[in-house]
């Protein structure tokens, strides 16, 4: 009886260990999003990249880019502090994501 009861604490604390490696999220994951998934999901709901390309080809600065942002987010953009601040540099020094995205080489 005694050999059974600590055989199931075994195995329940087992189970209590994996349920945390799985529930963490991954430090990949926690860190910045990458550029041409957080460009998509936060800017083509409205219209299409080419929009954004157009500007992206310019090679604006940050604070060119903030205001549109903001412009965006008046005209209903859902966008969180955290994602603006990581969405004006993906624009402003576009990556070799947001360079595909627009059709663009480094
Ligand atoms: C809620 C809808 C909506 C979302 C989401 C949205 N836009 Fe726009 N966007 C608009 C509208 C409407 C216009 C045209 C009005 C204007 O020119 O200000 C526009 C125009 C633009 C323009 C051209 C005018 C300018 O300011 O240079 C750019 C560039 C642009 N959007 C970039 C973006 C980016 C980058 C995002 C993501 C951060 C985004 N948009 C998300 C609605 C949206």
């Amino acid at each position: 009886m005694k050999r059974k009861t600590s055989r199931s604490l075994t195995i329940l604390s087992v189970i209590f260990l994996l349920q945390f490696t799985f529930a963490l999220p991954s430090p990949a994951v926690a860190a910045a999003p990458a550029c041409g998934e957080l460009v998509k999901s936060k800017c083509t709901t409205c219209h299409y990249e080419t929009r954004i390309c157009q500007k992206v080809k310019k090679r604006k600065g940050k604070g060119s880019w903030k205001r549109t942002i903001t412009s965006m987010i008046r005209h209903d953009a859902v966008i969180g502090k955290a994602e603006q601040k990581r969405l004006l540099t993906c624009l402003s020094k576009p990556d070799s994501e947001v360079l595909e995205l627009c059709g663009m080489k480094k």
